[in-house]
């Protein structure tokens, strides 16, 4: 059993790095619900970029920009695409998480440190995970402002979005290189003291023609879970091999967001504009006899191409989107649980499985 010396009190933020943050909050604020909290940018005293904060339930994503081209996130930008740069967790001592995490071989990217303005004193360090991605360790104990020095309050259009009913984040999954999954599952025990958790089935996700592997860890308290993914062969592409290519090495590949509603909030982004995989209706047909009786009503999932699994703890619901930018990258998942720890493995073979009998019908298989 892996030690508890990194103490997680949960998800901070999500910071992404894009072309144009301005309109990358419009997006999130009008297709996704979220409401903006918070901005920080030249006219808050911030020299060479634009960042704005988005809230919604527990959920806390922020969205940066550079203002010019000789910049960290400029390089960033072309060699990525828009993508997550930061997966920052709150701790209690962004010191000595630093500590504990360089001590046990992570590479640090910021020094412990300390910003105070007149709503108090935060407290941050980073190290580096895979690819260009960064942990942000931020301790907010001891501050009060809109989200952190140099940010001001700011409101969306006048009004505070209801929001589409996401309430919190539940998993993000990172999608590293071929024979990269195990050493990054090690470096998650060795820095973090994280756990593999993945519950049942075997390591690889397989179907005639795509195939991946996937193991997940979680912190002690269980409340931040990173599945890992890597490729595996098959007869076609693998689609983690498709982002690692199209991403320019390993990253974020998707941020799953709970609902305790998944048909209005699927249905409310979905009227907002948000684009989701379609499932097709042969999914349906086997999807009872698989996962058994539900809750809800088959025929309302259909409706909305919602995805169900079961695990030994209970089930789940969720959804894909389509990806959020050009590139074929980062996406969202949204997830409804009833019972289940797991990530919808069941889903994964499912699905492409079916996906592959409808080309079958259509002869082009
Ligand atoms: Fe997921």
């Amino acid at each position: 059993m892996a030690e508890d010396f990194m103490p997680l009190d949960g998800w901070d933020h999500v910071e992404f790095w894009v072309g144009n943050a301005k309109q990358a909050a419009y997006f999130y604020e009008h297709a996704m619900g979220f409401t903006r909290t918070a901005y920080a940018g030249p006219e808050t005293g911030v020299r060479d970029r634009a960042s704005y904060v988005l809230e919604q339930g527990d959920i806390r994503f922020v969205v940066t920009s550079a203002l010019r081209e000789e910049h960290e996130i400029t390089k960033h930008l072309a060699k990525h695409g828009d993508g997550v740069r930061d997966i920052a967790l709150t701790v209690p001592d962004a010191t000595q998480a630093y500590r504990e995490a360089v001590s046990r071989g992570a590479r640090s990217v910021a020094e412990p440190y300390t910003v105070e303005d007149e709503f108090g004193t935060l407290e941050r360090s980073a190290i580096a995970t895979y690819g260009d991605t960064i942990h942000t360790f931020v301790n907010r104990s001891a501050y009060n402002g809109p989200f952190v020095p140099g940010y001001v309050s700011v409101s969306s259009n006048g009004h505070r979005d209801a929001g589409v009913g996401l309430l919190a984040l539940d998993h993000m999954v990172g999608n590293v290189e071929l024979g990269r999954m195990n050493p990054w599952v090690e470096f998650y025990e060795t820095v973090f003291g994280m756990t593999n958790i993945l519950h049942f089935g075997d390591d690889q996700i397989q179907t005639e023609y795509s195939a991946l592997m996937s193991k997940v860890m979680s912190s002690g308290n269980g409340k931040i879970k990173f599945p890992i993914n890597e490729p595996a062969e098959g007869k076609r592409k693998s689609q983690i091999e498709e982002y690692v290519e199209f991403y320019g090495g390993a990253g974020v590949q998707h941020i799953a967001l709970a609902s305790s509603d998944i048909v209005g909030t699927v249905s409310a982004m979905k009227e907002r504009g948000f684009l989701f995989l379609d499932t097709p209706d042969s999914y349906y047909d086997e999807a009872p006899v698989r996962v058994g009786e539900i809750a809800e009503d088959y025929a309302v999932l259909q409706q909305h191409n919602i995805l169900v699994d079961r695990d030994d703890d209970g089930y789940l619901l969720q959804i894909f989107t389509k990806t959020a930018q050009d590139r074929p990258t980062v996406f969202f998942e949204v997830i409804e649980r009833h019972g289940a720890t797991t990530f919808g493995e069941g889903n994964f073979k499912a699905l492409f499985e079916a996906i592959e009998r409808e080309q079958a019908l259509r002869g082009n298989l």
